[in-house]
């Protein structure tokens, strides 16, 4: 049997089971989006993602350009430099973090790594300083197992992108302070925009510090040493898609129907714990995260473990090719800068059932190449 949706893919995710082109008919297409119309539905975008997150009311939400990367540099460019700085990646988006700081920015940043399926020993991070970090890091499958280790007290900001994190997994806001993520991922939004959710603190830092290197417009959130409040309240810096506006309210009522918060991350469990049935079931086959508690329940990496395996990568690439042209399952093969294996996204958006329909796939792909090992061998 082949499962109903084969989209399995990390980014862009499977969109939500309703998802219906017709459901986007209310969108204020051809229209500004600072009218009343566009301006109404960019503050509900704001205002539901508040409800479903769960974000304190003294936080500030910006729907703001350039999906994840967009919001995080926003942050990193705005907020970085006046104080020391610390920075964390267990796999290539958080790298790719540390390229900017200590490349772009140039600043003389504490750098703690850890291999793909470890995690960075968080109890020796200075959280005095600020701290720059992927809460889940979607090429290895390892995510921030809770945040208690991050103190409430501390002196320091705390960075964290969040984008295959929001809408699956609890996130401590009084111990985070610039929080970004994209709609393209666990609620199966749209590219294009980013969220950049900011603590009071952030929103200090921002009106008393001014950094040395030259900001964009597209990047500028004071204006004059304040905050530029409209960005909050859906006034965006530049023209926001509306048919995307519009896609990302459907996917927040659909996240809401399923139960908000709570329901997204029963989902997203329900699914990973499918996967982890069938990797106790296969001894050829495991989670790339080795620590069992910092385990994804969105971006599941895992690894072929059999030893007649020699090419980890070509066999990786024959399975999800495999897999792709029986359309079972498209877009699992790992990350181009992860380790050889598949990786299969069990966010809220997929469905329990495609997955128990896709297991007895991967059997059977992964037989069929064992089985054309020995005969080329
Ligand atoms: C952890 C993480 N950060 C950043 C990005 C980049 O996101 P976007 O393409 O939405 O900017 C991704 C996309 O997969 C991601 O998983």
């Amino acid at each position: 049997m082949l499962p109903d949706n084969p989209r399995f893919s990390s980014g862009p995710c499977a969109k939500p089971p309703n998802f219906n082109l017709e459901n986007l008919s209310g969108a204020p297409l051809g229209r500004s989006h600072r009218a009343a119309v566009g301006k109404d539905k960019l503050r509900e975008a704001i205002e539901v993602t508040r409800v479903i997150l769960g974000v304190p009311d003294d936080y500030r939400i910006g729907i703001v350009p350039a999906s994840d990367t967009g919001a995080m540099e926003m942050a990193m460019w705005n907020l970085l430099g006046q104080r020391p700085v610390e920075i964390l990646a267990w796999e290539s988006f958080g790298a790719g973090w540390i390229t900017d700081v200590v490349e772009q920015l140039k600043l003389d940043a504490t750098v703690r790594l850890a291999d793909y399926g470890q995690i960075v020993d968080l109890s020796k991070v200075d959280f005095d300083k600020d701290v720059v970090f992927t809460w889940n890091g979607t090429t290895s499958g390892v995510r921030v197992p809770n945040g208690e280790v991050i103190p409430v007290d501390r002196q320091g900001l705390t960075i964290c992108d969040a984008t295959s994190a929001a809408f699956a997994m609890n996130l401590p806001w009084d111990r985070l302070d610039a929080t970004t993520f994209s709609w393209q991922k666990v609620l199966g939004g749209e590219a294009a925009h980013g969220m950049l959710i900011l603590s009071p603190r952030a929103v200090e830092r921002l009106e008393s510090y001014t950094p040395d290197w030259p900001l964009p417009k597209i990047f500028r959130l004071t204006k004059g040493g304040k905050l530029i409040e409209g960005i909050f309240e859906g006034a965006t810096i530049n023209t926001p898609s509306m048919l995307a506006v519009e896609d990302y309210l459907q996917a927040l009522k659909w996240a809401g129907s399923v139960g908000g918060l709570k329901g997204l991350i029963a989902r997203a469990d329900a699914n990973t714990a499918v996967l982890e049935t069938f990797f106790g079931q296969n001894s050829w086959i495991d989670f790339l995260a080795e620590d069992p508690a910092t385990r994804s329940n969105t971006s599941v990496c895992l690894k072929f473990t059999d030893p007649r395996i020699k090419d980890g990568a070509a066999f990786a690439n024959a399975v999800a090719k495999r897999l792709e042209a029986e359309q079972v399952a498209f877009d699992i093969g790992a990350y181009r800068d992860a380790p050889p294996g598949l990786r299969i996204w069990c966010g809220g958006t997929v469905e329990t059932a495609d997955l128990e329909a896709l297991m007895p796939w991967i059997s059977w792909a992964f037989e069929t190449e064992i089985e054309n090992l020995a005969q080329t061998a």
